[in-house]
């Protein structure tokens, strides 16, 4: 049975990729033996995660990555520099990370999934404007291998959660979409800042909304993991970041300390450096945390002093990649975080 369901999804992932002009190695179709590039029963003792590959660089982190045998990978945005509305360019350039043989090895030992940011979504900054964001969606669940059968095709945006792990030892990753319905921002033509704050403006959109606070509320893991492209808890630097939407930042931050969910961790990547930061929301019970990771190919190697008065690690100015490792002997799982990079270099490692 589970031969055939797996030759089924096989069969429908071929189809699907075959009607956009996607090929996917044979070899990565081989791998596949569940329905999904995700293992649900499987206790996830170690996540690795990261943004920001750009397909024309060199894909070394893979290695290191691989050197850790993380449980699950999450794949954070930029996944692909596509920048473009030209869908057969953008699927030439997923297939190029396909063909990537240590990313091929990584598929075979973790659980895959991600969301996009702005690159892969299709535009640099791009917001719900980008025409073409139906098609880049279904581009990139085929990149994720993401069943047909899974909700996130049937509806607007990419926003998607997994819970993975036996009854009381359970994650749940919940990835945002920042881009599909996200209002747009004001250039400033001075560039100092790059953008004016929207005071009024949304990220998610009311339906992502309505679904965020169901996924938390109806949460039955014990770690929440919370992904998005961009930044949700850095306030000073004049990029993008949740907190050019203050109205959506402000609603997030309340929704949480509201819902009250069990121990929650936020990720994200884009900026190209790494750091954690860190808020303390009244009413939410522990510190919350944003760790962001970034770039896997390439580094904001000139960013030695970047004020952020939440950040609670090292500024990391190479390439790097994300490490959660949990700690489930204590009745409140450990989380320890660190920063890592090429030959698995350490940059921070901090205890959440
Ligand atoms: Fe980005």
């Amino acid at each position: 049975m589970k031969y055939l369901c797996s030759l089924l999804w096989h069969l429908c992932l071929l189809t699907a990729l075959g009607a956009q002009g996607v090929a996917i190695p044979p070899s990565v179709i081989a791998q596949h033996t569940v329905a999904y590039p995700i293992n649900f029963q499987q206790q996830v003792s170690t996540i690795a995660f990261g943004s920001c590959n750009n397909q024309d660089k060199d894909q070394l982190m893979w290695k290191p990555i691989l050197s850790n045998r993380p449980d699950l990978w999450v794949w954070l945005g930029d996944n692909i520099y596509a920048d473009t509305d030209d869908m057969l360019s953008m699927s030439t350039m997923y297939q190029k990370v396909l063909h990537e043989p240590d990313y091929l090895k990584l598929r075979e030992q973790s659980s895959i999934m991600g969301i996009w940011d702005d690159h892969d979504y299709g535009v640099n900054d791009g917001d719900k404007t980008y025409p073409k964001r139906k098609d880049s969606k279904d581009l990139m669940l085929n990149f994720l291998a993401v069943p047909k059968n899974d909700p996130v095709w049937e509806r607007e945006g990419a926003y998607q959660s997994y819970t993975m792990g036996p009854v009381g030892h359970q994650v749940k990753v919940i990835l945002l979409d920042g881009r599909y319905f996200r209002d747009e921002l004001v250039p400033n033509p001075t560039k100092t800042p790059r953008y004016f704050i929207n005071e009024t403006g949304d990220m998610l959109g009311e339906a992502q909304w309505k679904w965020l606070e169901d996924e938390l509320r109806n949460s039955t893991a014990q770690v929440n993991i919370i992904g998005c492209g961009i930044q949700f808890i850095h306030d000073e630097h004049a990029f993008e970041k949740w907190a050019n939407f203050p109205v959506a930042r402000k609603r997030l931050f309340e929704l949480l300390a509201k819902v009250k969910p069990a121990k929650t961790l936020m990720i994200s990547g884009d900026r190209h450096i790494s750091e954690v930061s860190k808020v303390e929301l009244p009413g939410l019970g522990y510190p919350l945390y944003d760790f962001t990771s970034s770039g896997l190919t390439h580094a904001y190697a000139g960013n030695n002093s970047e004020p952020n008065r939440h950040r609670v690690t090292p500024l990391v100015n190479q390439r790097s990649f994300g490490i959660l490792r949990i700690d489930w002997s204590t009745p409140i799982p450990k989380i320890i975080m660190e920063a890592r990079g090429l030959d698995n270099v350490e940059f921070f490692k901090i205890e959440f």
